[in-house]
């Protein structure tokens, strides 16, 4: 007789945490597509794609999960035919985990004439101007459509400022449509579901809105409506209260954060997940980090510089060329310049989570979190 063995059952969706210095976590999420370790930056591929970036590329940066666009993937291509070709990993030759948001944020920032009642909102296509209706239901549909291994709550992002009076409106809302979501969402083995903390800057709203979406149960817990436009400490502020209120063994992520030093300040407040278009979207704007702040290439200091642009940095565009060529690049249009930059800006963000993560592990975070951020203040040389 030979033993057959039985199919592998896919690993269940599950976040471990296996050290904390201070309120800082170092992490595992583990999914039906694969596991990724926290605290994570999750490079954006709004229209399935990370733009100037082939998905080995982002790979290579050491990225293990890509963020995909509920709103821009429903337009174009549309969730019915992505699902026909397999979901959005097949698609876009992705094989890792995704993170699929659900619309409502994006719907506010991009479409025309946006209609918001109890039921979800009614708005333009800012591509051709076609009408769509998304509500909590069609969301989870359209994220199961996609094949999205988390699949977020439909939520409203409170503008800034509100009074405390919209923002609690706003807030009693989304966790309305938080339920509508746990109850629309297809659960699978290894797939995952997380709820959006919302409330403003009123820290007894987002420790409602934490309590409401605890009595739900999630699998992870995001917190949105930040980075909107209030000052960095007021950000600051609203994390540190709020982290204490969710799960200890779920993993919490802010979404659309944010710049390295943003980032830093959340993972010492207990946040394990980011996304943010900064390293793509300043890549294709000549804008390059480095551990000493921020360069823009296109100035002409770079012209002469035969220096890479991070003389520390182990990526193909330190590696094989220098300032002056990607001032070159940038200069004359050419593609390979924001190609080359993406790849850096990727890097960076991953190299900084490598390094956030080590700290974690060996007790040294806040040591590491000041001569990182001192760095990156004293500027480029
Ligand atoms: N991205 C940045 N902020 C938010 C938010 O509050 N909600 C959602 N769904 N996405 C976001
Ligand atoms: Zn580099």
């Amino acid at each position: 007789m030979i033993d057959t063995p039985a199919p592998a059952a896919p690993p269940a969706f599950h976040y471990t945490a296996f050290a904390t210095d201070g309120a800082a976590r170092l992490g595992r999420v583990e999914t039906a597509h694969g596991s990724f370790d926290t605290p994570a930056f999750m490079p954006v591929g709004t229209a399935g794609t990370v733009k100037a970036m082939r998905p080995d590329s982002v790979a290579a940066t050491g990225a293990q999960i890509v963020l995909g666009n509920t709103y821009h993937l429903m337009l174009r291509p549309g969730a019915e035919r992505v699902a026909r070709l397999g979901g959005l990993r097949r698609f876009m030759n992705w094989p890792g985990p995704v993170l699929t948001d659900s619309g409502g944020f994006q719907v506010m920032s991009l479409a025309k004439l946006r209609t918001l009642t109890e039921d979800g909102v009614t708005f333009q296509s800012h591509i051709d101007g076609s009408r769509h209706h998304l509500t909590p239901e069609r969301s989870m549909a359209i994220q199961g459509l996609l094949d999205s291994t988390i699949t977020m709550a439909f939520d409203e992002c409170t503008p800034y400022p509100a009074t405390r009076e919209q923002a609690a409106e706003s807030m009693n809302l989304s966790m309305r449509w938080a339920a509508r979501s746990r109850a629309a969402f297809q659960a699978r083995p290894g797939y995952a579901l997380f709820g959006i903390v919302q409330g403003g800057v009123f820290d007894d709203l987002r420790r409602e809105s934490a309590a409401a979406l605890r009595d739900i149960g999630f699998d992870g817990y995001a917190i949105g409506g930040l980075a909107v436009g209030e000052p960095h400490a007021e950000m600051l502020r609203v994390l540190e209260g709020i982290a204490p209120h969710l799960p200890q063994d779920r993993p919490r992520y802010l979404m659309g954060v944010g710049r390295p030093r943003d980032i830093i300040e959340a993972v010492r407040r207990g946040v394990d997940m980011f996304d943010c278009v900064m390293p793509t979207r300043s890549g294709r704007t000549a804008q390059g980090f480095t551990w000493r702040g921020t360069v823009n290439l296109r100035n002409a200091r770079h012209a002469d510089d035969p220096r890479p642009l991070d003389e520390t940095c182990g990526c193909p565009c330190c590696r094989g060329y220098s300032r002056a060529y990607l001032h070159h690049l940038i200069r004359a249009n050419e593609m390979l310049g924001p190609m080359l930059l993406t790849w850096h800006n990727i890097q960076h963000y991953q190299d900084l989570m490598a390094g956030l993560r080590a700290a974690i592990a060996e007790g040294r975070f806040q040591a590491h979190a000041a001569s990182v951020l001192a760095e990156m203040e004293a500027g480029d040389l």
